[in-house]
């Protein structure tokens, strides 16, 4: 039974669309080869440029896409475009793949999570969270993140290879996020294979087996975040989702699974994302000595530099909007229930906004004029929390260590949401370290 459901899903929002965009791309489609081409995963720039030198809009037979900051902008911020649980299904596929979702294998991308609701049910979710996910009560986390990054600094060995992100930028936000959540710490290992496995579910063409992986792997999140929610209920902590669990507005509460799906969102948007900020942002400051060595001069700088890694190599590329209408996009008819895929990343690097986009410059004076975050009703609800945690982070480092350097090549992430290393080797000395006798 779970089996035949969920290969109703997997056929209606990847499978289908995928075997479209694979063909398509064979035939040298630009929107499907930026969505699917292996080729292009290290660099999309180019092709965003070309997508945007092409036109605000551009369309194949199946979907619509742009590159320009403004256009994007539009989709976002409007209220013309709507964001999709089916990848763009609409009609009759639409209301199977709703009755086909199993409700014990929500993700991030299944009702009612806050990404793929409409008003006013998104309005009423949205504000409930809000009232609790408060800028103070993120504010309030500084000291304890420092904490956390110095704990796992501690645990580096100076001078010999380690991976990154399996080091510190994973970690962190993990157990940043657990904390946020009133989770054990000793579940971390397990939530980085869990959300590993169900952030493969925002891509498109996501393969059989991966989503089936992926599907388990949401299972076992949700069948465990079930049990903490009746924990808390009886028990509330003092920690964000405790206060979430018992908070009133007006007679009004989160329903069980809207308390569920928003649990779940903000563990796997709080990891799975800011793991990719720290390891580009470590990687570009790297190879931008002269920037790094700015920064740790005058330490005000963090703030605009991480803005900056946030434009230049969005963690997040690409989200997906759906025409509510038949509608004007720059001048262009867009049917009702057109996909537009919306390339953030490209967005970020439109030289309608950004002077010389392709030049990596910590202190550009619009870089916070971004769209990594999205915009509009959507726009990212952890943002806050994720430019402080990568500001933190990444003081603690470069303090830490005066010395360090790459010692082999990145991987980047097989996803093409989302952008980021898997694998960051690199070498920690400091420099009382490397002058023999100078140790304090
Ligand atoms: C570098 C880190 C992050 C990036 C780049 C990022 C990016 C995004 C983007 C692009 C969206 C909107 C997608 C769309 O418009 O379709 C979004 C939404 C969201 N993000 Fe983040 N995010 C980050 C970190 C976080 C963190 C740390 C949390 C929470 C702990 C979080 C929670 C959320 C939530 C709940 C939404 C849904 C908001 C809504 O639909 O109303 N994010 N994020």
């Amino acid at each position: 039974m779970n089996r035949a459901r969920s290969a109703t899903v997997w056929a209606i929002r990847y499978g289908l669309p995928g075997m479209a965009i694979r063909v398509a791309a064979r035939r040298g489609d630009l929107i499907a080869r930026i969505t699917a081409d292996e080729a292009l995963r290290e660099n999309p720039f180019d092709a965003y440029d070309e997508l945007r030198a092409r036109g605000p809009v551009v369309s194949n037979r199946l979907l619509s896409a742009t590159a320009s900051h403004r256009t994007a902008s539009e989709i976002l911020r409007g209220d013309k475009f709507v964001a999709s649980a089916g990848g763009g299904a609409t009609g009759l596929l639409d209301r199977v793949l709703t009755a086909a979702v199993d409700p014990r294998a929500l993700g991030p991308v299944d009702p009612p999570s806050l990404l793929v609701v409409q008003p006013p049910q998104h309005t009423r979710i949205r504000k409930l969270v809000s009232r609790t996910f408060t800028p103070r009560a993120v504010n309030r986390l500084t000291g304890r993140m420092r904490e956390v990054a110095d704990d796992l600094l501690d645990r580096i060995p100076e001078g010999e290879p380690f991976d990154l992100v399996e080091a510190f930028a994973a970690p962190l936000p993990v157990m940043v996020i657990a904390e946020i959540l009133g989770v054990p710490t000793t579940m971390r290992d397990q939530f980085l294979r869990w959300g590993n496995e169900a952030a493969a579910t925002l891509d498109p063409g996501l393969g059989w087996r991966a989503f089936w992986r992926a599907d388990s792997a949401l299972r076992g999140l949700n069948s465990w975040f079930e049990g903490h929610l009746a924990h808390l209920r009886h028990a509330p902590g003092e920690d964000l989702l405790s206060k979430l669990v018992h908070d009133v507005e007006n007679g009004d509460r989160l329903s069980d699974t809207e308390l569920r799906a928003t649990g779940l969102l903000l563990l796997g948007a709080g990891f799975e994302t800011t793991v990719n900020l720290i390891g580009n942002a470590v990687r570009l400051l790297l190879d931008h000595p002269g920037q790094l060595a700015a920064l740790r001069a005058d330490p005000s700088g963090w703030a605009n530099a991480v803005e900056e890694v946030l434009r230049y190599d969005s963690p997040v590329q690409v989200t997906l909007r759906v025409a509510s209408q038949d509608l004007q996009l720059a001048g262009l008819p867009l049917p009702e229930g057109r996909p537009v895929v919306t390339m953030l990343g490209g967005a970020n690097r439109d030289p309608e906004v950004f002077a010389e986009p392709h030049t990596f410059d910590v202190t550009r004076p619009n870089a916070r004029e971004h769209l990594a975050f999205s915009a509009g009703i959507h726009y990212c609800l952890g943002a806050q929390l994720a430019r402080l945690e990568a500001s933190i982070a990444l003081q603690a480092l470069f303090e830490r260590f005066d010395g360090l350097a790459l010692a082999g090549s990145p991987t980047r992430r097989g996803t093409r949401v989302l952008r980021g290393y898997t694998e960051l080797p690199v070498r920690a000395t400091t420099k009382s370290a490397s002058v023999p006798g100078k140790r304090s």
